[in-house]
């Protein structure tokens, strides 16, 4: 048998989920050029309600959020994993800045386009705050996060990014996270909460075809960067919300029996018609769950802040002492 080299992670991650006896492929792989655009028109499609929510947070409690945000140390620092177009998080600046506040913003992203995008427009629209923009996978920067004990810090993981997680990958993080801060230190993050399922169902299966498009961006990249032949008209995205547990979860369903082939990793995988590919987790919360979660990571709750539907919350955390 010829015998191949596995390059990357990507490769690695794809031949290990597609020759598991449940396919899997990993959400984190949705963002390159073309995902990146779909996730965009994702986030302004009125039926993904979770954008609208956390700025209707943003604006109507910027205020109590700097409150909580300058307590003990008027100055700080914010650092914004997967800061993306910071189109939420530019509120919060705006309003910190013309409050005379003394802090600087460190948003962090994997995709040095926006990156470079979010500091031209920053400067542009928010002229006068320190932006120290930094491109790569916020797991790696992390350990670099320490290099200024006494300055306060403010970890931002906004916009239900932290639901991508399953349960023991969460508590990892936040692990990983309490390791380089110090006391004084607070993460923010925005939780989805669990409501009506329908209004879940139609936000990760929209009537505009934009959630589908997004999942099956995958195969194409597959394509594209493994030199698959995927037929992505043979694959269909499915939404499945369980409301007890709250998980919701993205699958791609072959719709024949079929093969593909990936060249680069020298595989050929078969599909029975039926048989799925899990992409996607986006968990969903209620206060008890927010509560274990930071119990369970060494960290307790300060303040929660809320929409006035309660869809979502942004709950500011401390370190547990
Ligand atoms: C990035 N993340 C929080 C989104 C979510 O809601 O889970 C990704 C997404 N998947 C489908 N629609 C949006």
């Amino acid at each position: 048998m010829e015998q191949i080299t596995i390059q990357t992670d990507f490769a690695k991650d794809t031949l290990e989920g597609l020759s598991s006896r449940a396919k899997y492929l990993s959400s984190k792989y949705f963002y390159d050029e073309r995902g990146s655009k779909i996730f965009q028109d994702i986030m302004h499609m009125p039926e993904y309600y979770l954008t609208d929510c956390e700025l209707e947070i943003f604006n109507t409690q910027k205020q109590g959020i700097y409150n909580e945000f300058a307590r003990q140390q008027a100055h700080f620092e914010l650092i914004e994993l997967g800061a993306g177009d910071g189109l939420k998080t530019k509120i919060l600046l705006s309003h910190f800045l013309n409050y005379k506040a003394d802090f600087k913003y460190t948003p962090i992203d994997i995709s040095e386009e926006a990156v470079k995008n979010l500091v031209t427009d920053l400067e542009n629209e928010v002229p006068g705050l320190h932006v120290n923009g930094q491109i790569g996978d916020y797991f790696d920067l992390i350990d670099d996060f320490n290099f200024n004990g006494h300055i306060k810090k403010i970890i931002l993981f906004l916009g239900s990014n932290i639901g991508n997680f399953n349960e023991q990958k969460s508590l990892d993080f936040f692990n990983q996270l309490r390791t380089v801060l110090n006391p004084q230190d607070q993460v923010f993050i925005g939780f989805d909460m669990k409501k009506d399922p329908d209004v879940i169902m139609k936000a990760y299966n929209d009537p505009h075809g934009h959630t589908a498009a997004f999942n099956l961006n995958l195969l194409r990249r597959i394509n594209d960067e493994l030199d698959a032949d995927f037929e992505t008209k043979n694959f269909k995205h499915q939404e499945v919300y369980d409301p007890q547990t709250g998980a919701a979860k993205s699958y791609l369903v072959s719709q024949i029996k079929q093969k593909v082939i990936i060249r680069n990793l020298n595989q050929t995988i078969w599909f029975k018609a039926g048989e799925r590919i899990f992409t996607e987790m986006s968990q969903k919360y209620d206060l008890n769950m927010i509560n274990d979660l930071a119990t369970k990571s060494g960290f307790s709750i300060v303040r929660n802040f809320s929409d006035r539907r309660q869809y979502f919350v942004n709950s500011l955390w401390n370190l547990k002492s």
